[in-house]
């Protein structure tokens, strides 16, 4: 049997293991996957564990994305890019880390809403920790523009400096919101407003949005936010946050085993968490 797991701090409210032993169980893969709670100071010791024990694979989630990556035997040139690790695979003693959040998301992007994104103009809400890697994918994928806005305008102009060599990446002011996403083809919300329980909140008007838009929101939890709900019913294609989760477990299956993903059984696995 081999071994997997998550850490974090905290992880109690992880998915991951429910996902990730259903994905196992589906593909007939002999491993189980554990939460694990760390501590910042006990980061290199479990990092040591790892080795001396042989764990597999191990996804890395808050507040440990950004100080695993010391301890890693090779970064993946998107995670540095990217600056956080969310996936480490384990080859015979080898620690290497990734980052399968941005493309995760895009692939859910792709499978759920939009499958061709070359050519579209494309608006970020938000330039935290989810707002880089997904920048970084799409960037990858040859938009038109992608035009990163954000309450505290540095943080935009940072992170498109960061991607500017890969596509057409802009910041504009929060002030332009509403103007910019009457143009584009795709628009994300990668900020936690309108996340449980402050499901009301709104940072996105979908009247903004054109006809035949994709309104896309990173947040899970409710499934539908009302930025998408509104979005639905005014015609736009909608996409939540739920496949990018699915999806970064699905990478981080696949790193591991070399099988392709059981998509389908490791979202049932999920959404029945949330019933
Ligand atoms: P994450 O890793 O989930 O992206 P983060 O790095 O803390 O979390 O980033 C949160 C993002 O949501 C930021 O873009 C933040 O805007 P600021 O950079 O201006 O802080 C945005 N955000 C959070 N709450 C917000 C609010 N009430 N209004 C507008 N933006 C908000």
């Amino acid at each position: 049997t081999s071994l997997y797991g998550v850490i974090g701090d905290p992880v109690r409210h992880s998915k991951s293991p429910v996902m990730l032993n259903r994905a196992f169980r589906e593909a007939g893969v002999n491993g189980v996957y554990v939460a694990w709670h760390i501590r910042q100071e006990s980061l290199g010791d479990f990092v040591a564990g790892v080795r001396a024990m042989g764990i597999r694979g191990v996804n890395v989630t808050i507040p440990h994305k950004l100080n695993i990556m010391r301890h890693l035997d090779r970064i993946d040139d998107g995670a540095l890019a990217i600056g956080a690790v969310n996936t480490i695979v384990n080859e015979e003693g080898a620690l290497t880390g990734y980052n399968t959040d941005g493309i995760g998301y895009v692939r859910s992007l792709k499978e759920e809403a939009e499958p061709e994104l070359e050519g579209k103009r494309i608006v970020v809400l938000g330039a935290g920790g989810a707002a880089r890697g997904i920048v970084y994918a799409l960037s990858g994928e040859g938009p038109d523009s992608l035009v990163i806005v954000n309450r505290t305008a540095e943080k935009a102009e940072e992170l498109a400096d960061l991607f500017r060599s890969r596509a057409d990446v802009r910041a504009a002011g929060i002030d332009r919101l509403r103007e910019l996403c009457g143009e584009a083809d795709i628009v994300i919300n990668t900020t936690s407003i309108g996340m449980y329980p402050n499901v009301e909140e709104v940072p996105l008007d979908a009247g903004w949005l054109k006809e035949g838009a994709v309104a896309s929101d990173l947040i899970y939890n409710p499934l539908k936010t009302r930025f998408l709900r509104e979005a639905e019913e005014r015609g736009c294609r909608i996409h939540g946050g739920l496949g990018m989760f699915v999806y970064q477990g699905a990478y981080a299956f696949e790193y591991w085993t070399g099988l392709p993903a059981p998509i389908e059984a490791m979202r049932e696995a999920v959404l029945q968490t949330m019933e």
